[in-house]
């Protein structure tokens, strides 16, 4: 018998070997290199005893496995070591596929990276039919390539224009869509998946190829032209110097048969270039920060959050109701009347058919919201989220009438993005229970929540509020309460400097491919458009300074009634749907404009650190990345400050100064940074 850690293996009566995934202490399997190691083992001794079949199978509740040890994988010191855990993946896998009779994965939850490509590995796959299974191929997400057999796998069990899609986007499909897609053989409960892999090892089915048009863009005549159409759509997105991964993923397809051994090293896109470029390592650090914000949601006491009251049905609460009723909590909503919540109710219903899909799963959330004009769910709720006007009185008021009918420990929480908790909590018996729970819009968008405590808040409350946020699948970010809290304080003089360049006569489209060009997602006139001139009005208003200048353009938008997308026109014409980009930026250098929208944001960061808004850098640059959009591969601002050098961006810092004066005052955190 081998002795295993990692794996326990059986064989049954019927000469079926079972082997189960189930790394020790922990909660999610992954794959470390001694897992690997003793699964080549478990591979070279059943190509020795040749059983009837093969079924691999987790212990985890989560899923089949998430991907491989990101912990080993970032301790790993050079890029030697890096591929040598490559080749170590490979060879297990490899050995897997090669076995010489029926090999069964029976996938529920996460599949994801390295347990997609051990499942790839395998002949069949069975997948349980719930919303909770996820295959994915996440790797270009951390600037890497499936490496592990994926881009050698993939492509012919479902076609290459699907699982170009997969790999380009790291985009996970469930067990329904992995079915319909020619991924997984079947789809049934878990209960059903042992009698599911005994029918096929008995009964082997004939393999079907993918269909003929998923196949055809694969056929040597067309594989030129298929990777340089998804080039060319990918160069849509990102550019190459930034994020090599996805053009890495398409040359590793078109030349190499996705084999990453056969790329030589010295190849523009190999994983070695790969490993050592800055994009991969900022990251992976994204990824483990995100962890991290995860994890903050554990320290909660294991407090159970089962109902939740909103009180505003506008744009924010009405979409935070329809959300916490979509993660399966019980949500009652209320408003001044029955009308202000109907709409909500409705954008709640298209949110649950376009997320969940499957029509009772769409029923089942449409019966946990439940509109409540009267507030009869106060009494009810473990958490209240109120969401009313942005006006302390008003809050006041409501805050005296409701709280002696919430229960004594149930949460009391603010999505205000302005008013200090401490203006507020003074008509509480309890003001340790307030704290702010400071939503992004759109609310299913955005991933990210400011937990906001005051001086009063306590730090189980605290606590409790993070762990709220992760029951409802945000991540939280602790801050504390002060104007604009992180994002929309290290943001609106981004905006703000986009718009004052605007008066000055650059154009949008300029400004906008500045920003881009440093690796924005959107630039910042698009996005002012698109959360709307009104809203950037007020934030702007809430947050300006002594002596900042009002952006003429702006007030003449609003003065006219356009407020940006949401009329048809602000900045630009939206008529279409997407901004109508009148001009291109022709010959101008944009890394000046780059710089001067972003050192607002970068020394607002840095204010935001000094003051201790959020407790260190790792949190700040988190915090704007999940709540902004910042370039995810300069690793956030802080990261984006050390990369260029302090004294570089100090430098610049004052030069701005004397043209435009004191709004370009270097905060005196900077000195900390370096
Ligand atoms: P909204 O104006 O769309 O909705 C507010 C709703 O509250 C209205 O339906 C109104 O009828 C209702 N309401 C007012 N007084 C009430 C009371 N006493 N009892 C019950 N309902 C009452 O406002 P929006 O944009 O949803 O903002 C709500 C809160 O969220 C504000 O504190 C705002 O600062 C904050 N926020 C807004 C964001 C945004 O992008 N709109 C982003 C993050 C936070």
């Amino acid at each position: 018998m081998m002795e295993l850690t990692y794996w326990r293996l059986r064989e049954d009566e019927s000469r079926i070997a079972w082997l189960t995934f189930d790394c020790p202490g922990t909660a999610t399997n992954t794959f470390s290199s001694a897992a690997l190691r003793e699964l080549i083992q478990v591979a070279e001794a059943l190509a020795q005893s040749t059983p009837r079949g093969l079924v691999i199978q987790s212990a985890k509740d989560n899923g089949f496995a998430a991907g491989a040890d990101i912990d080993e994988f970032t301790r790993l010191a050079d890029v030697d070591s890096a591929m040598a855990f490559i080749s170590l993946g490979n060879e297990a896998f490899d050995r897997v596929a090669g076995l010489p009779f029926p090999t069964v994965a029976l996938v529920h939850g996460f599949c994801m990276g390295g347990g997609m490509e051990l499942a790839l590995a395998c002949r069949y796959r069975v997948a349980d039919d719930g919303p909770k299974t996820r295959f994915a191929l996440p790797e270009v997400l951390i600037g890497i390539v499936p490496g592990w057999g994926g881009a050698k796998r993939l492509p012919p069990l479902i076609g290459v224009a699907p699982a170009l899609d997969l790999m380009l986007s790291g985009r996970g499909v469930d067990g329904r869509k992995a079915r319909r897609m020619g991924l997984v053989e079947a789809t049934t409960a878990r209960r059903h998946f042992a009698n599911a892999a005994r029918a096929i090892i008995d009964k082997p089915p004939r393999r079907r190829g993918p269909p003929l048009e998923a196949a055809a863009s694969g056929w040597p005549v067309m594989r030129e032209i298929t990777a340089a159409v998804s080039r060319r759509k990918v160069l849509e997105k990102v550019r190459p110097e930034q994020y090599p991964a996805p053009f890495a993923i398409l040359a590793l397809w078109k030349s190499f048969g996705g084999e990453v051994a056969r790329m030589p090293a010295d190849h523009p896109y190999s994983m070695q270039r790969l490993f050592a470029h800055p994009t991969t390592k900022n990251l992976i650090r994204l990824f483990k920060l995100q962890d991290r914000l995860k994890a903050l949601g554990k320290t909660g006491g294991g407090a159970a959050f089962k109902r939740v009251h909103v009180i505003g049905a506008g744009a924010m609460g009405g979409d935070i109701a329809a959300w916490c009723a979509m993660r399966g909590l019980t949500v009652s909503l209320q408003d001044l009347s029955p009308d202000r919540i109907a709409p909500a109710i409705k954008r709640a219903n298209g949110l649950f058919r376009k997320r969940l899909k499957q029509p009772h799963l769409v029923r089942s959330a449409h019966d946990r919201l439940i509109p409540d004009p009267t507030g009869e769910g106060v009494a009810r709720a473990d958490v209240v989220i109120e969401a009313i006007v942005e006006k302390a009185e008003v809050k006041r008021d409501l805050y005296s009438r409701i709280e002696p009918r919430m229960k004594a420990g149930a949460l009391l929480a603010t999505n205000t993005s302005s008013i200090p908790l401490e203006q507020l909590s003074g008509v509480l018996a309890r003001p340790e229970r307030l704290l702010g729970l400071h939503f992004f819009n759109p609310v299913p968008q955005m991933a990210l929540v400011e937990v906001v405590t005051g001086p009063q808040t306590s730090a189980e409350v605290a606590a409790a509020g993070a762990a709220f946020t992760r029951a409802i699948d945000k991540l939280p970010l602790p801050c504390r309460s002060a104007p604009g809290f992180l994002v929309n304080r290290v943001l609106s003089p981004y905006l703000l400097e986009a718009m004052l360049m605007v008066d000055e006569g650059v154009p949008p489209e300029t400004i906008d491919a500045a920003a881009r060009a440093f690796g924005m997602p959107m630039g910042p006139i698009e996005l002012a458009d698109l959360v709307g001139l009104d809203i950037c009005r007020a934030v702007g208003e809430q947050l300006a300074k002594p002596g900042m200048p009002e952006p003429q353009a702006l007030k003449a938008h609003l003065a006219a009634g356009q407020l940006g997308k949401k009329t048809g026109r602000g900045f630009y014409d939206w008529s279409g749907g997407k901004p109508r980009r009148a001009r291109g930026t022709g010959t101008v250098d944009l890394e000046p404009i780059a710089d001067r929208i972003l050192l607002p944001a970068l020394n607002e960061a840095v204010a935001c650190l000094r003051e201790g808004i959020v407790a260190d850098a790792d949190l700040c640059d988190a915090g704007v990345i999940f709540g902004t959009g910042f370039a995810p591969h300069r690793g956030g601002p802080i990261s984006a400050i050390r990369e260029r050098g302090p004294q570089a961006w100090l430098q610049s810092l004052a030069a701005l100064r004397a043209k435009h004066g004191e709004r370009f005052t270097a905060d005196p955190g900077w000195d900390a940074i370096a």
